[in-house]
């Protein structure tokens, strides 16, 4: 399972990068007005940082329009993913975008049949958005269930890219689905590696080894 981070804060991710962890990133209009930044500037200086996809989200909302941004953001550097919502527009500028040889992640997805066209419009990704559906009480985790049930019927090289995840439990729950990417806000992703046995067990390590009076360098 890839993991891309969620996130337009250029310091969080240059703090994340040398772990390895971090196979790309996702940007939302959100996040880049928290970030209160230049969007194309912080696009620019997170591709430069992270050799995988960065995903930029257009602004427009009919298809035309949605293409020329698309085809501008993708001029910012090679590895820029364009990010278009889930509508019509978006699947036709979609189907354009990716005929031209550009990356796309097909964004705002909270229905199987939604998902299910925008891979027959060639996207490179599909982002189901669990927690927002979490927070209506659907459990977003069926979703990500229905389109990989649906994307192996049909051998759809589309991949799910779970998002709008909130809680180390989405993770795990979309690894468990088969989700082939998470986007993780980096708070959650440093949350991954904690367990209370773990700092309990280590503890312990540490003041038993103290007791030995050994020092290993
Ligand atoms: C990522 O591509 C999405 O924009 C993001 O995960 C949305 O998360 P939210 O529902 O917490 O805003």
């Amino acid at each position: 399972m890839k993991f891309f981070i969620d996130t337009a804060e250029i310091d969080e991710i240059r703090s994340l990068a040398p772990s390895g962890l971090v196979d790309g990133v996702t940007t939302n209009p959100s996040l880049i007005a928290k970030s209160g930044r230049d969007f194309k500037e912080v696009i620019a200086e997170i591709c430069d940082v992270i050799d995988g996809p960065v995903s930029a989200e257009v602004a427009a909302t009919d298809s035309e329009a949605m293409i020329a941004e698309g085809k501008a953001l993708a001029g910012i550097a090679g590895n820029v993913c364009i990010k278009l919502p889930l509508t019509f527009d978006g699947l036709v500028a979609c189907r354009t975008l990716v005929d031209a040889g550009h990356e796309t992640n097909v964004t705002l997805c909270f229905s199987a049949n939604q998902a299910l066209l925008a891979a027959k419009a060639g996207a490179t990704y599909i982002s189901p958005f669990i927690g927002r559906l979490d927070d209506m009480g659907i459990d977003g985790m069926d979703l990500i269930e229905e389109i990989r049930a649906i994307y192996d019927n049909y051998l759809f090289e589309t991949q799910i890219l779970a998002a709008s995840i909130r809680t180390v439990n989405h993770v795990r729950a979309s690894a468990l689905a088969g989700a082939d990417v998470a986007t993780i806000p980096p708070s959650t992703l440093y949350a991954l590696a904690k367990h209370p046995l773990t700092d309990k067990g280590l503890d312990a390590f540490l003041k038993d080894w103290a007791k030995t009076g050994q020092s290993i360098l």
